[in-house]
């Protein structure tokens, strides 16, 4: 890990009054959790998200969703945070960022004790019925699946789905308010873990916000980020803390 790069990235987190935190799927692969584009290991190694985690798949070809994609997701369930989602919750709490805006369903920031997470590309516990809207726990779509193809409502027989983003789902109404905020307030943004190749979430790094990135891989926007850091955001973070 380069000194100059925490050092400029502790100096940019000192100045800033309004930080905010962009992660994803790299936060949580020290959970145990794969995350989608890494080689070799990515989630999406083997398989095509466009031919499997779609929403036109799910409308189309329900069987496949809940037989590939689902159980793919049911698979981040039984994860713990890590250091880094601690470190975070951490920083939280003494006021040096103000919240986090993850793209991962795992639901791991908030169980390591962050408050402020806006989850935009949902969340693997919810799930509704797409006919009548009924909220169904997760656990029900789990059981569902293993005895038969696709899950139903108990109420109406209509196709159950988790509350994720799938390509081709719109983002949810918040997502639009969340960005314009950012760019109004945020004066450093933090992104930890991500790819930055999926729009429109890889779109707040191009809203002019100064930036650090800490992430294992090069991202499109290393080049315009205030440091980068390319090692694992466990050992980043403990040592960005220890250096505040
Ligand atoms: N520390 C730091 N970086 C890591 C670590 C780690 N321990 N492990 C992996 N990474 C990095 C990888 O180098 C990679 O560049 O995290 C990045 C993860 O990128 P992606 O797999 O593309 O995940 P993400 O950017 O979150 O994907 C965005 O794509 O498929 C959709 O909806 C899905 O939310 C997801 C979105």
């Amino acid at each position: 890990m380069s000194d100059t790069e925490v050092k400029k990235l502790v100096e940019a987190l000192k100045n800033s009054n309004n930080t905010y935190v962009l992660t994803g799927a790299g936060m949580s692969t020290e959970s145990g959790i794969p995350d989608f584009r890494s080689q070799g290991t990515g989630l999406w190694n083997d398989i095509d998200p466009i031919k499997y985690a779609t929403r036109d798949v799910l409308l189309s070809e329900p069987e496949k969703f809940f037989q590939v994609t689902f159980k793919r997701f049911v698979s981040l369930v039984d994860k713990k945070p890590n250091e880094g989602h601690y470190v975070l919750s951490e920083l939280e709490k003494e006021g040096i960022i103000k919240g986090i805006i993850t793209q991962n369903i795992d639901g791991l920031h908030q169980e390591a004790g962050s408050k402020e997470v806006w989850e935009v590309h949902g969340n693997i516990k919810k799930s509704h019925c797409m006919e009548c809207s009924t909220a169904f726990p997760f656990e029900e779509l789990v059981s569902q699946v293993e005895t038969k193809d696709v899950p139903e409502c108990k109420n109406c027989g209509g196709v159950l789905r988790p509350d994720v983003v799938l390509f081709g789902d719109p983002m949810p109404d918040d997502f639009f308010e969340i960005a314009a905020e950012l760019k109004q307030n945020c004066d450093f943004l933090l992104i930890v873990g991500t790819s930055l190749q999926v729009y429109p979430v890889a779109g707040i790094a191009e809203l002019g916000i100064p930036m650090g990135i800490i992430n294992l891989d090069s991202t499109p926007h290393d080049i315009k980020a205030k440091a980068v850091i390319n090692t694992k955001c466990s050992q980043a973070l403990k040592q960005i803390k220890e250096c505040l």
